[in-house]
């Protein structure tokens, strides 16, 4: 008889053990999820309400309690179910979610008077795994106004601050982890670490989700959810549609059709890009539609922003459905809709699709009638870049900046003709050059040229001219909700005026927009 070879242990797929973050309203509770991500753990954010026998049916690696604004004893302080630390699965609590901890299992959280904002000296103490190769010594970033005074029944404590002795307990035994720090923020040096640390010495979890796992784990899901049904993607040019439909081209190659309109209110040379890269690089089905023609004309005379938008979004699907209608009948759509939009919407995936239609010019009609396929679903917006890194989109796509729907019609003030959308797209695209050239592309959110419709006096030569202001708008942020101008260096802001005056002959002044958000938005329309 033959020697008898086990069959290799199939190996789950990262999502199928995730780390579930419970959700108990603090300001990090995404952040944390990203990290965790970061260190190459596939996470997900759930409600605090989550039970524990939904949390099992789960099969987690690990559950996290993020940070909350509340105090532990306020009415209505949102709680967990304890029996959650009774299902085997080690348990990490930040802030809030470790003084839950301490309460709910044995310990005590007092107002002890003394509170901490800000960096905090935290001093590690005796043996531990949260702090296993981690200085002695480390800045912690503190938010808060309880302490734990007792650790949980049978937890040692494993590090203090000035001003809360327990700054961090463990109890291997029940898999009970807490710290009163916020290893999540940058403003912790050594938080990652730390994060790391309860995920593969504590929790066991391979950093196995990469984006090479998203990719063979989406193709699989995409082929079993289509079959041999044909696909329908929307271009817009940026990285979410190009990604997901790249992702589904790999899945079910050429029953996958996409259609690019191209509405004429891209930047410069940013519609051959799409062509070139889908068409003659990756050979996907494509049909591209000139329709800059028809935009220009349904937009004449319109001067009003949000009637701009409408206009331009009514239009945008009118030509979408002519098109879809051509290709005949298509089953699935693809949608670009991304994890942080599930969560946003309390994972309602209807409520998720309205929300990104709504802000999207590639919000398509309910009436379609169409089943959804959405590969980014899981993705956080960094996590869709470095998918769309792997499978070989070129670098300008993948880190484009967010570039709103309607494009430049709503950077053009006032009514948009022609001749406004040349001037505007030869500015910015100088803007956008100068940009990269000083290697501030990627650390801008956003940063473009708006052209105002008015005109003022300059002089060039001997000559009185009457031209056009650009206005020169460049921000920082994080996630468009708030954002700070940028202060770009003196010296590139010369180049982009003086190029932009010189190159472009319709405008004779260029201004500089220093208003963050709030009072003002980022775009001007
Ligand atoms: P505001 O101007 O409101 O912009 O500070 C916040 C973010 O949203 C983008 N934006 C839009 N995106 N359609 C879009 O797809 C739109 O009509 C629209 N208006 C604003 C804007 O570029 C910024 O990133």
């Amino acid at each position: 008889m033959g020697e008898v070879v086990p069959l290799p242990v199939s190996e789950h797929g990262p999502e199928e053990r995730p780390v579930l973050v419970l959700d108990l309203g603090g300001q990090y509770a995404q952040l944390i999820a990203r990290r965790v991500r970061e260190a190459r753990v596939y996470s997900e954010l759930v409600p605090h309400s989550i039970s524990a026998a939904e949390a099992r049916a789960r099969n987690p690696r690990a559950l996290m309690l993020s940070g909350g604004p509340a105090s532990v004893y306020a009415e209505g302080a949102p709680r967990v179910d304890p029996e959650l630390f009774s299902l085997g699965v080690p348990a990490l609590g930040i802030c809030y979610g470790m003084q839950l901890m301490a309460q709910e299992l044995g310990g005590r959280v007092e107002r002890t008077g003394v509170s901490e904002f800000g960096k905090t000296e935290v001093r590690a103490e005796g043996e531990s795994t949260l702090f296993t190769g981690l200085p002695e010594e480390q800045t912690g970033w503190m938010s808060h106004r309880d302490s734990v005074t007792a650790p949980p029944e049978g937890a040692r404590v494993t590090a203090g601050s000035p001003a809360a002795p327990i700054a961090a307990f463990e109890d291997p035994e029940r898999g009970v982890y807490g710290v009163q720090f916020h290893p999540e923020v940058v403003h912790t040096p050594h938080g990652q670490e730390l994060l790391k640390n309860f995920l593969y010495g504590v929790a066991d979890a391979p950093p196995t989700w990469t984006a090479a796992a998203v990719i063979e784990e989406q193709v699989e899901r995409i082929r079993a959810q289509v079959g041999s049904q044909r696909v329908l993607c929307a271009l817009s040019g940026g990285v979410d549609s190009a990604v997901a439909a790249l992702l589904v081209h790999k899945a079910v190659g050429d029953q996958l059709v996409c259609v690019f309109v191209d509405h004429g209110f891209l930047r410069k040379d940013e519609a051959a890009q799409v062509v070139e890269t889908f068409e003659g690089h990756f050979h996907v089905p494509l049909v591209h539609v000139a329709a800059q023609e028809r935009f220009l004309s349904r937009l004449e005379g319109v001067a009003d922003p949000e009637e701009k938008r409408k206009a331009v979004g009514e239009e945008f699907i009118r030509v979408f459905e002519e098109e879809s209608a051509r290709l005949g009948k298509i089953r699935y759509l693809v949608q670009g809709t991304l994890y942080s939009d599930v969560i946003e919407s309390g994972g309602d995936a209807a409520v998720a699709a309205t929300i990104k239609s709504h802000h999207n010019v590639g919000g398509l009609p309910e009436e379609m009638e169409m089943d959804l396929v959405e590969p980014l679903r899981l993705l956080f917006k960094d996590e869709v870049r470095r998918v769309g890194e792997e499978l070989g989109l070129p670098e300008r796509m993948v880190w484009r900046q967010p570039f709103p729907g309607p494009g430049l019609a709503i950077r053009i003030i006032g009514e948009v003709t022609r001749e406004r959308l040349e001037i505007l797209r030869e500015a910015d695209s100088i803007l956008q050059e100068e940009i990269r050239r000083a290697g501030l592309y990627r650390e801008l959110w956003q940063s473009f040229a708006v052209l105002p419709a008015i005109r003022s006096v300059g002089v060039q030569g001997d000559e009185r001219t009457y031209g056009y202001p650009v206005v020169v708008r460049a921000v920082t942020s994080d996630d468009a909700m708030t954002a700070d101008w940028a202060r770009l260096p003196y010296d590139l802001l010369e180049t982009i005026s003086s190029r932009i005056v010189n190159e472009v002959p319709a405008v004779n002044r260029v201004v500089l927009d220093i208003t963050s958000k709030p009072p003002s938005t980022i775009e001007w329309e």
